[in-house]
């Protein structure tokens, strides 16, 4: 078991015990909205390769499979993977597997990395070590995207809001968006390149500014 995560493995294994999908997260508008708004604020057209751990039962999955060549998932409960291996089996280019952050972390290195509704599960010292892992395997030029529930929850250690900064403060990470929903904070970076500077914006990219 691991011990670096505030919240205990049990409370998620208790949820995936009580259902098939604890949050939703197939059915509810306001994840639906959420995730067209995760996927629009990416800022590439197409990723070759993205980790996304923490991935449920595999509703956002199945999106950034659209934009992706290859896509790792992974969830710490083995009843998730099952859901999200079942819900992509048709996506060939979708890999899914246990794997329980930040003890465990995937050895590749990826031009997209995806933290949704997550962090907030995390002490500080697991966090930096979440942040931390995320920088050292994200390629440089590549995209860090969170979206974090913005209400105080009894389980989270933070809200969207208090886990803005921390992100910002990273120094390896430069800033292109930053959603302040009601409900929730999104955000995508992209990791600076090794001479400390940012790769070109979309509208830059395409040579519009
Ligand atoms: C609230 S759900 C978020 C699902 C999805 N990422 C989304 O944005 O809708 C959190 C998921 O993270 C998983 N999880 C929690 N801690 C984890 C960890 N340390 N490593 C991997 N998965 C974890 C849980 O099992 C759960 O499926």
């Amino acid at each position: 078991m691991s011990t670096s995560q505030a919240t205990p493995p049990s409370y998620f294994d208790t949820m995936y015990a009580g259902s098939a999908d604890p949050w939703q997260l197939a059915d509810r508008w306001y994840e639906q909205r959420k995730y067209a708004l995760t996927v629009a604020a990416l800022p590439r057209r197409r990723y070759r390769r993205a980790f996304e751990p923490g991935c449920s039962v595999g509703v956002l999955t199945r999106l950034l499979a659209e934009r992706c060549d290859e896509v790792l998932a992974t969830d710490r409960v083995p009843a998730a993977v099952q859901a999200a291996a079942a819900r992509n089996r048709d996506q060939a280019h979708v890999q899914v597997r246990p794997l329980a952050i930040p003890d465990q972390w995937p050895e590749d290195t990826f031009d997209l990395i995806v933290l949704s509704e997550l962090l907030y599960y995390f002490d500080d010292a697991a966090l930096h070590a979440v942040l931390s892992r995320t920088v050292d395997s994200l390629q440089p030029g590549g995209t860090l995207i969170t979206a974090h529930w913005n209400h105080p929850v009894e389980d989270h250690l933070r809200t969207g809001s208090q886990l803005a900064p921390l992100l910002s403060a990273v120094p390896e990470l430069a800033p292109v968006t930053r959603l302040d929903d009601t409900d929730f904070v999104l955000q995508t970076f992209t990791r600076r390149l090794p001479d400390g500077s940012a790769t070109p914006a979309p509208a830059a990219a395409e040579g519009l500014v």
